[in-house]
This record gives structure tokens, C-alpha cells and sequence, in this order.
């Protein structure tokens, strides 16, 4: 039976999604690298884990990262650059120490999984599997390959199926794959993806973008450049979740590959706007160090404007759109 909404007669619309055999409360995920490995926010009120669907964790590679020099933030208008440079403890620790604390909760927990060869992410595939815990793995392909001359694997489609059809072969949980905006045309990779195995296509990570300070004359970031995250890159984002869900449903007839938007989203509107383009679900990153809303607050405010919209189910949404002729 349907819960109601509390003082009004009407039906709670229903924000369940599943994503790639992975059952979420509701659409909205807690974005990479925005909140750590997920037990410090035990620590930050008015934030309860059991609230989003899903969170995913810091990129993690196989072996410990120390990241980028310092300064690896940047302040810009309607966003942040960020050069963090995947710092992190490595696999084996986030497995032993992190992941054990997290079980306690109720949301769905996903890895996301960085690597600088084919054979790293490989690895790492096959050191999650039948870890207790762990609903789904992420993959950043924006990584470079560095046994091929540092090129990203985000860029090129060969090496996209490559990396993905690798890992695929090392694991059964669900296989996010995360794309890069920094290409020339995001279908061809997505494509890719799906033929390497992709069970689902998160986007999208972050744009590649430089900022400098007049007075001294150098740029803001230590790396020099780095990846602009926030309400700037909604737009972008929009438009790639939409030619991604064009081509999806298209030319992908024999399997659902479901999509998760991701991009500068700070209120249920903006939700509702990257399901209208076609994601099934989505990812809050830059706007969670901010809290101007709460993701409480988020989820009340899709219930309402789902009503507003007499939708009694979000996922009728998606991909709905209507077009200009
Ligand atoms: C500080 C910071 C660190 C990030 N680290 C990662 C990471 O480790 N792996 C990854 O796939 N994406 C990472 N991202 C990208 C975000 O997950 C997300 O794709 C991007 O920020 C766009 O979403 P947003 O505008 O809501 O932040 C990071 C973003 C930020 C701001």
C-alpha cells in the first residue's frame, strides 16, 4: 500500500529506481570524491546515511595515491576546480578498514575504482568481489593509461572496451561505467562501455578547466589545471545525459542500460530536469560540502513536484522530455 503524505489527501509518489539489479529508496546518490569513504559524514548533523539511495565512495586505486601538490581546490564562478589527484589509502585498506562500517546502513554502497593500466583496474575488480557490503563498483575512465602513453581511457573508445570488457571478466557485481565530458563526441565511448560489459553509465565526471591568478600570474591549482564541478556544468551535463539516452534507446534494443546523471545539482528541480533528459538516477557531488539544502529537504521537494505534476511514479519520467519541432 502507498503511504500518504502527511496533511494532504493525496498519494506519496513512489522514488524507488533500480539501477543495474541494485534497489535504491529513492534517486538520488551521494557523487565520488565529494564525501570521502562515507563514515566522516557520520559526524555532520542533519545528514543521515540511510536517507539517499546510494553512496559512492572515493575513487580508489590499488595501491596507496598521494595526490596532487596543494593548492587542490579552486573557487570559480558557479562552481569549484578541483586537482585532488585521487588520493587515497589503496583497495586493501578501504576494504578492511572502511567498508566493515559501512554495512551498518541501510543505503547501497558503490566503489569507485580508478587505475593507470588495464591490468590495476583488473585487479581491483577481482580483490571486491565477494566482499560483504559492496552493491556495485564504479569505474573513473578518466584516468590515464600509462602503458600507453598516458592517454586517458575516458578518450578513446578501443580503449574504453578494452579496460571495461577486462574488468567485466573479473566480477558479477553491477558495472557502473563513468564518462568523461572532455571528448568529442560521449556516444561513441558509451557505446564502447556497453560492448566491454557496462550494466549501467554514470555521467558526468568532471570538465577540464584551468583558472589563474592575476597578480601573481599562476594558475590557482598546484596541478596547474584540473576538473570544474557545480551548477556550471549542469548544462553540459543535460545535454550529455540526453544524446546518451538517445542513443541508448535507439540502437541498445537487447539490454536496459540505465543512466545516472551527474553535473551541478542542487535542488529536486534539478533532479527532475536530468530524468526529463533520460537518467534514471542521479549524483549529488559539489553541492553536499555546501548544504544550502538538505538531501531531507531534496526528497520532500521531488515528492511534492511529482504531485504538482499528478506523476505518481518518478521513473514515468524519464527520458519525457518534449522537444521543440
Ligand atoms: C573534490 C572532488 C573530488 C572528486 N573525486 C572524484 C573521484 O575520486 N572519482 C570520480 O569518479 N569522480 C570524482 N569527482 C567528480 C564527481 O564525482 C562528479 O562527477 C563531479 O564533481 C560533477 O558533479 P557535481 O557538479 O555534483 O560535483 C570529484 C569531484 C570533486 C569536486
Amino acid at each position: 500500500m502507498q503511504k500518504k503524505l502527511p496533511g494532504i489527501n493525496i498519494e506519496k509518489p513512489d522514488l524507488s529506481v533500480e539501477i543495474a539489479g541494485i534497489k535504491m529508496n529513492n534517486p538520488i546518490m551521494i557523487a565520488s570524491g565529494t564525501f570521502g569513504y562515507g563514515t566522516e559524514f557520520s559526524e555532520v548533523e542533519g545528514f543521515s546515511h540511510d536517507e539517499v539511495g546510494a553512496i559512492v565512495l572515493k575513487g580508489t586505486t590499488l595501491n596507496k595515491t598521494r595526490g596532487n601538490p596543494i593548492p587542490r581546490i579552486a573557487e570559480v564562478d558557479c562552481g569549484i576546480i578541483n586537482s585532488i589527484g585521487l588520493q587515497n589509502p589503496g583497495i586493501d585498506f578501504v576494504l578492511k578498514n572502511y567498508i566493515p562500517k559501512l554495512r551498518q546502513y541501510k543505503t547501497k554502497i558503490i566503489l569507485n575504482i580508478a587505475g593507470y593500466s588495464e591490468d590495476e583496474y583488473k585487479e581491483i575488480a577481482k580483490r571486491i568481489n565477494d566482499v560483504n557490503g559492496v552493491h556495485g563498483i564504479e569505474v573513473n575512465i578518466s584516468c590515464p593509461n600509462i602503458k600507453e602513453g598516458g592517454m586517458q581511457f575516458c578518450l578513446d573508445p578501443k580503449m574504453t572496451f578494452r579496460v571495461i570488457e577486462k574488468i567485466r571478466g573479473e566480477t558479477k557485481l553491477p558495472l557502473i561505467v563513468k564518462l568523461s565530458p572532455n571528448v568529442t563526441d560521449i556516444v561513441q565511448i558509451a557505446k564502447a562501455a556497453i560492448e566491454g560489459g557496462a550494466d549501467a553509465l554514470s555521467l558526468i565526471n568532471t570538465v577540464t578547466a584551468m583558472a589563474i591568478d592575476t597578480k601573481t600570474k599562476r594558475p590557482k591549482l598546484g596541478a596547474n589545471f584540473g576538473g570544474l564541478s557545480g551548477p556550471a556544468i549542469k548544462p553540459i551535463a543535460i545535454h550529455k545525459i540526453f544524446q546518451t539516452y538517445q542513443y541508448i534507446s535507439q540502437y541498445v534494443k537487447d539490454k536496459k542500460i540505465p543512466l545516472i546523471g551527474i553535473g551541478g545539482i542542487e535542488s529536486a528541480d534539478d533532479i527532475i530536469e536530468f530524468i526529463l533528459a533520460g537518467a534514471n538516477a542521479v549524483q549529488i557531488g559539489t553541492s553536499t560540502m555546501i548544504y544550502k539544502t538538505t538531501i531531507e529537504q531534496i526528497i520532500s521537494d521531488i515528492a511534492n513536484r511529482l504531485s504538482e505534476l499528478n506523476e505518481k511514479k518518478i521513473n514515468n519520467l524519464v527520458g519525457k522530455v518534449i522537444l521543440n519541432t
